[in-house]
């Protein structure tokens, strides 16, 4: 069976952009017109999930909120016959049974909250998405499961990454299949640029098999102090198949203030209204 459920986490506290993420989470914080938590949404739509899974802090109900219809507001928008942003609304809107949502009171790592979501998961084989991770262009969960669908095996979604940034990543070692694919052998999380053993980094969307759950339940706490997704899966590594592959699109770290500006500008840019006159107004500024 083809993969149809996602984990998006979304309890972080968004620190690196307070005082912004103070009243709303960091995944609300929009490129443009929409959140971070509606490009991911749309990607993994695209892909063929229809099921999904926030891994959430008490507070933050957000993702539940922006997904559910809004019959109110919709009224309005009829009556104001704004129908263009109304259709945009409708699919937007996931049915309730759809979304569950899973609490993780202390922020002890990906994998921790990864593991929490196996009461809902069950026996699937399922997608993570990190929804600071933009990626525009080709859907790279879609080329993903494409890949996990012909190798029947994780795949992790890759990117090369300067030497002054691999600290910032779990970054990969492997063999080359071909040219975009490695056979995963380690993966190690945030290593020293010594220790590095690529400039291969893990970008945040993953196609897991559903075994992941026995590593993750053996894994220790890793890097920061916390449990680590990338632990569980170097373990998987030596037991199983595990791919990296080089994604199409382009990915902006929205997780930190220069990436996120440069998803505003790379968006704009692709954008048909905006389009016509940023680059001049990027000249002025
Ligand atoms: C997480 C993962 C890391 C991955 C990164 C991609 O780190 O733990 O392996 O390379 O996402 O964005 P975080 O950015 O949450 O520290």
């Amino acid at each position: 069976m083809s993969i149809k459920t996602v984990v998006i986490p979304v309890a972080g506290m968004g620190t690196r952009f307070l005082p912004a993420t103070k009243a709303i989470s960091k995944e609300m914080l929009p490129v443009l017109d929409k959140p971070l938590l509606h490009y991911a949404v749309d990607e993994a739509k695209s892909a063929g999930i229809n099921n999904f899974i926030f891994v959430t802090n008490i507070s933050n109900n957000f993702p539940f909120l922006y997904l559910s219809k809004n019959i109110s507001l919709e009224k309005h928008l009829k009556k104001k016959n704004k129908i263009k942003t109304l259709k945009i609304l409708q699919s937007l809107t996931i049915q309730k049974r759809n979304i569950k949502l899973v609490l993780q009171k202390k922020p002890l790592g990906l994998g921790d909250a990864i593991l929490r979501t196996q009461k809902y998961i069950k026996e699937e084989d399922f997608a993570v998405m990190l929804p600071d991770d933009l990626i525009l262009g080709k859907s790279c969960l879609k080329e993903l499961i494409k890949v996990f669908n012909k190798e029947k095996s994780s795949v992790l979604a890759a990117m090369q990454v300067e030497s002054k940034d691999v600290s910032k990543y779990g970054i990969i070692k492997g063999n080359k299949v071909n040219s975009k694919m490695m056979k995963v052998s380690e993966l190690i999380e945030k290593p020293t640029l010594k220790n590095a053993p690529s400039n291969l980094a893990v970008v945040g969307r993953y196609v897991l098999k559903n075994s992941i759950f026995r590593y993750l339940r053996k894994t220790n706490r890793g890097s920061n102090d916390e449990i680590q997704l990338t632990d569980a899966i170097s373990v998987s590594a030596k037991n199983e198949k595990v791919f990296s592959f080089r994604f199409s699109g382009k990915r902006y770290d929205c997780g930190e203030k220069l990436g996120f500006l440069k998803a505003q500008i790379a968006s704009a840019l692709l954008d048909p209204e905006l389009k016509k006159n940023i680059r001049s107004e990027l000249k002025k500024i």
